[in-house]
């Protein structure tokens, strides 16, 4: 048996924030990070709130990629404030660590049900409608994937007036992050009817309005197309899960401080072809793994054309390099220049073991080795 659910209410469009007047609750921790508040974009949550005369409290001290410590900070902070609800206003980062705040402080004093309002602020997790919480133990250098529905948001706002300020390497890195998303979903072992129509319409986006985001950040029409393509893969991926991509991202987020998404992006193009594994006896036979058949079609979605499956493969890679180029995101880990070789190197086999063990693992199109996956790392170089 298959089941398709979506626990969270999705608000969108214009004046989307104008949901926090009418929220069943009154005592709100806002969990931000200092960018929001330091940039006054705060406001725009504060004022629905005191003007329907709720009571509200602010913690912004959310780092990137929700390193533990940060995480039981707040929790301390929550259970001082005992909010009945959370509003997480930022990118992944911050929706992340309010999942795990409300999770862990629960566990330890369950002094009732809080709510969870995921306000995001960049549009390329789609951790607003998602059961995942990506944390950081930055003293084991692992990033772990939590995966349980009582993590899920009750209510997402989508209102692309938060996102206009990012700039546009974040929305190159999120906007990637979107794509690789909707891409490993549409292939993932656990694919079905419901994630493949999300994935497809998210990929649909992606190709059109990408790009005019990455070129013109005040392009509002284009940034709200991508806030909703965000939260459609965001839904695809939560029902059908992802692959090997997001298991090498989070490595080298947590050892390398990669951002998620331009990790995502790099590593595209390698495990496209791993889980096409097209090869000269494939070819010879045209005997193709069903990877190779969801690939072409998702080349056919993005309005790219070929002849043939391979040809297909061939030209969803050709798309992300070419996506990769003109948003100046690097192809290589040597292009960056912030890595060192020899500790690039040495990290490999941690790496890809705990590549290996990471949630997304299982449901990736075709199984993988170790050694495998050191490959493509060092390939990656
Ligand atoms: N829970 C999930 O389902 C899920 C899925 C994918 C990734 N993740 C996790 O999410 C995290 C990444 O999230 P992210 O890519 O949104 O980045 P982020 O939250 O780390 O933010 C990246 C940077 O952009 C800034 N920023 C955010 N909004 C901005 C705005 N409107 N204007 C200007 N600057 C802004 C932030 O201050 C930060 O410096 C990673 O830890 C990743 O592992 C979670
Ligand atoms: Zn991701």
């Amino acid at each position: 048996m298959n089941t398709f659910k979506i626990l969270t209410t999705i608000h969108f469009g214009d004046n989307a924030l104008d949901r926090l007047k009418d929220i069943p609750y009154n005592r709100i921790m806002i969990i931000t990070d200092p960018y929001v508040k330091q940039s006054g974009m705060v406001d725009y949550i504060t004022k629905p709130l005191e003007s329907a005369g709720k009571a509200y409290t602010i913690f912004s001290d959310v780092v990137p990629d929700a390193p533990i410590d940060k995480i039981s900070e707040g929790v301390k902070a929550f259970l001082q404030y005992r909010p009945d609800a959370i509003v997480a206003v930022g990118g992944g980062s911050a929706i992340d660590s309010s999942k795990s705040i409300r999770e862990f402080a629960l566990q330890i004093d369950h002094y009732g049900e809080v709510g969870l309002i995921a306000i995001p602020t960049t549009s390329g997790t789609g951790s607003e409608v998602t059961a995942f919480a990506v944390v950081n133990d930055t003293n084991a250098k692992v990033k772990y994937p939590l995966v349980s529905d009582s993590l899920t948001a009750d209510e997402a706002i989508l209102d692309a007036e938060l996102v206009k300020s990012v700039p546009p390497a974040v929305t190159a890195d999120t906007g990637m992050d979107v794509f690789t998303h909707a891409l490993e979903s549409y292939v993932s072992t656990n694919h079905n009817e419901f994630s493949a129509a999300l994935a497809e319409k998210s990929m649909e986006i992606c190709s059109v309005f990408l790009l005019r985001t990455y070129y013109d950040g005040n392009d509002m029409h284009a940034r709200q197309k991508m806030h909703v393509a965000s939260c459609l893969a965001g839904l695809a991926f939560n029902t059908a899960s992802l692959g090997i991509n997001h298991s090498l991202a989070h490595q080298l987020g947590a050892r390398f401080h990669i951002p998620h998404g331009r990790a995502n992006a790099m590593l595209l193009p390698y495990i496209i072809e791993f889980n096409s594994n097209i090869n000269h006896s494939s070819r010879s036979q045209k005997e193709y793994l069903p990877a190779v058949e969801r690939y072409a079609s998702a080349a056919h979605i993005l309005g790219l054309s070929s002849y043939n499956p391979v040809m297909g493969v061939r030209s969803l890679v050709n798309w992300t390099q070419f996506m990769m180029k003109e948003m100046n995101i690097p192809m290589s880990i040597s292009e960056m220049k912030t890595i060192d070789a020899v500790q690039y190197f040495d990290a490999l086999d941690e790496m890809a073991e705990n590549a290996l063990k990471d949630a997304c693992t299982a449901t990736n199109p075709r199984p993988v080795t170790v050694e495998e996956i050191k490959h493509i790392y060092a390939k990656l170089w």
